[in-house]
């Protein structure tokens, strides 16, 4: 993937003053997603050698913690809780008919980046089971006409 020179010279002027060692790895790795939107192969082999740590350790870290992504999200971002309360009231069905309609699987992002669709544990709207979130909007009582016009909506 081709970075854009302006967000590889703002990572490399943050890491020029940053502190060096792991104890400085959450930081940069949440500024590069902050640059980027995502923390791309590039960006985690410059934090290594930056921060004299191995990229190993990188790695580690940014496929241990959900928060951080590693492709960039869509357009559209869709989180469908899968949490309690809406795993009793339909959850999967809900996310395999999205995935349905948009044609990802869940934890995906479409190859034109218009969805990512992933699952995500209580965003604390229970009342409203099944609950989805679309570009940081929650969504309700879900039927799948409901849906359906959603993601009509998104297009
Ligand atoms: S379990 Fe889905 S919002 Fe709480």
């Amino acid at each position: 993937m081709n970075l854009q020179t302006e967000n590889v010279n703002a990572l490399r002027n943050y890491l020029d003053v940053a502190e060096k060692g792991e104890g400085a790895l959450m930081m940069a790795l949440q500024k590069t997603q902050s640059i980027f939107g995502h923390i791309p192969q590039e960006a985690q082999l410059l934090i290594a050698q930056k921060l004299d740590i191995p990229v190993a350790t990188v790695y580690g870290v940014v496929t241990f913690y959900s928060f951080f992504k590693t492709e960039p999200l869509g357009r559209n971002d869709i989180k469908v809780c899968t949490g309690t309360a809406c795993f009793v009231r339909n959850a999967e069905k809900v996310l395999r008919f999205i995935e349905e309609q948009i044609g990802i699987k869940c934890g995906e992002t479409r190859k034109d980046l218009e969805y990512s669709l992933n699952s995500v544990r209580c965003i604390g709207a229970c009342g409203l089971a099944p609950v989805i979130e679309i570009n940081g909007a929650i969504h309700g009582n879900l039927t799948n006409d409901e849906i359906d016009k959603l993601l009509k909506e998104l297009r």
